[in-house]
């Protein structure tokens, strides 16, 4: 085994402390799986009040109200907590008085801009050394816009400064259509110098892009499936940066490696939000499950119906359209409907109103943010549903999969790499898979989909194929190994 690299990794969410979206399972659960592969990770979050305000979180003061010289005349004055019990791995807190003050969704977490994030990923340079003076990180791994200055100041700033002088830098994309855009002042804010606002780095149509610093200025790049990161070097998914990913490929700085699940937190065996537990070898669990789910829902129970799931943010990329105008096609199988999930008010408005009392009996739709329904609903479900647009990972059809739920998919991104209709690729699990961007496909794979439920035996085999399939970290984090090898090659001209 090569030596284990120790690792500094930072993200704006850690579940299961923070989570408004997938980045929140993926910073959960890849530095367990590295730490458990041999390497020394540790994990930086700002501290958020739903955090500290948590029962179950303990925190161990590391560092009282420390100076973080953001620029000549910005001082932030901060405090360093370790998370205890712990999560799995190290987990470190960044406080502020003033910044990190949202609530746990999207549209709060992320309301107050640039400022937050310059503050949280320049404290985690001057943090790092709060934690162990002599621990020497090799890698700083920055994730999303959040901290995409984190490369832009170990190109800078901090170039020669101790302890990151020899740390090379990743960046993962998690989404490229969200790509923290500011005004030119923020780069001043932040204490970067003006040599790194130029198209070929940090800026973008004249604005700070944080997405673009951190793909532009790390070591190695990547984003969260193949399929994804080819995508995202053309026109139609680059969001303008797909330049960019084309010239970084092809420099052998950017690639994909598809995301695993917590598959300790993701187990139908043990899963206590569920009536029943089940496992492939014993799946009796899983009716029950469908069952109770029905009830809850106020759908018939109707075990002849094909219960098709959906939890999801409520956003254009989920393929809501599609969905909306396949839907009265899909309900002509004999289908029925659960989702879950807020967002968009006039997908919200029409399936929680029109298509739900259009469908009595039949659809059921919960406007809210409930993990342990989403639990619910992924077990006791036959189906689940994922039309997106476009898709770099996708967390929940791996998750529907191992709960024995087959998963309906556009052939995007990581769906495309982690679902097949047919024969099973390496790293896939069986589902029903559609290609254009049209609600007729859409409504064609549900209906090859209720084919092959009304067929027992058949469904029993994929269903088993689904729970045996393979979706852990163990492969993916082998593969961020290796990234961390070839980030360290180019940084120290290996
Ligand atoms: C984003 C993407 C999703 C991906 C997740 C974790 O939420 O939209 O596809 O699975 O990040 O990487």
């Amino acid at each position: 085994m090569p030596a284990p690299l120790k690792i500094a990794f930072c993200s704006a969410e850690v579940a299961p402390l923070a989570k408004v979206g997938g980045l929140a399972d993926v910073a959960g659960a890849l530095p367990k799986a590295l730490i458990g592969l041999g390497h020394d990770v540790r994990v930086f979050m700002p501290s958020y009040p739903f955090v500290e305000r948590n029962p179950n979180v303990e925190m161990g003061l590391i560092a009282d109200w420390f100076p973080v010289q953001i620029h000549s005349q910005w001082t932030e004055w901060l405090r360093l907590f370790r998370v205890a019990p712990d999560t799995g791995f190290p987990l470190y807190l960044v406080h502020s008085s003033g910044y990190f003050r949202g609530s746990v969704d999207s549209a709060s977490l992320y309301a107050d801009g640039a400022y937050p994030y310059i503050v949280f990923t320049r404290a985690l340079l001057d943090a790092v050394p709060k934690v162990e003076p002599d621990w020497q990180p090799d890698i700083l791994h920055c994730n999303d816009w959040h901290t995409g200055l984190g490369p832009a100041y170990l190109r800078s700033t901090h170039a020669d400064v101790r302890p990151w002088a020899r740390c090379a830098s990743v960046y993962t994309i998690h989404n490229v259509a969200h790509q923290g855009e500011f005004s030119r002042e923020a780069l001043d804010h932040a204490g970067l110098p003006g040599w790194l606002f130029s198209p070929e780095y940090a800026s973008h149509y004249e604005r700070l892009n944080f997405l673009k610093a951190g793909s532009a200025l790390c070591d190695q790049c990547n984003t969260v499936s193949p399929t994804y990161a080819a995508e995202v070097q053309t026109a139609e998914f680059g969001f303008g940066l797909e330049g960019l990913y084309r010239h970084l490929a092809a420099a052998g700085r950017f690639g994909g490696i598809v995301n695993g699940i917590d598959i300790g937190a993701f187990d139908p065996a043990t899963d206590p939000a569920l009536p029943a537990n089940f496992c492939a070898a014993e799946p009796s669990g899983k009716a029950e499950c469908k069952l109770q789910l029905q009830r809850e829902c106020g759908l018939h129970a109707d075990r002849a119906a094909c219960l098709i799931g959906m939890v999801t943010r409520i956003a254009d990329q989920k393929g809501f359209d599609l969905l909306a105008a396949a839907f009265d096609r899909i309900m002509a199988e004999p289908v029925q409907f659960a989702l879950l999930g807020q967002g968009h008010p006039h997908y919200e408005r029409l399936f929680a109103h029109e298509l739900a009392a259009r469908y009595p009996g039949r659809v059921h739709v919960r406007l809210a943010y409930d993990a342990a329904f989403g639990q619910r609903l992924y077990a006791g479900s036959d189906l689940f549903m994922m039309p997106s647009h476009f898709e770099p990972c996708g967390l929940g059809q791996l998750i529907a999969m191992r709960y024995g739920t087959l998963p309906i998919v556009r052939a995007t991104g990581g769906l495309r790499d982690t679902v097949a209709e047919g024969e099973l690729r390496p790293g896939s699990g069986p589902g029903f898979v559609f290609w254009p961007r049209d609600p007729a496909h859409l409504a064609d794979a549900v209906s090859r989909a209720c084919a092959a439920y009304a067929d027992k035996a058949r469904w029993a085999r994929l269903v088993r194929q689904a729970m045996d399939a393979d979706f852990s970290w163990r492969r993916s984090a082998s593969d961020y190994v290796d990234l961390y090898e070839r980030a360290l090659a180019a940084r120290r001209g290996g």
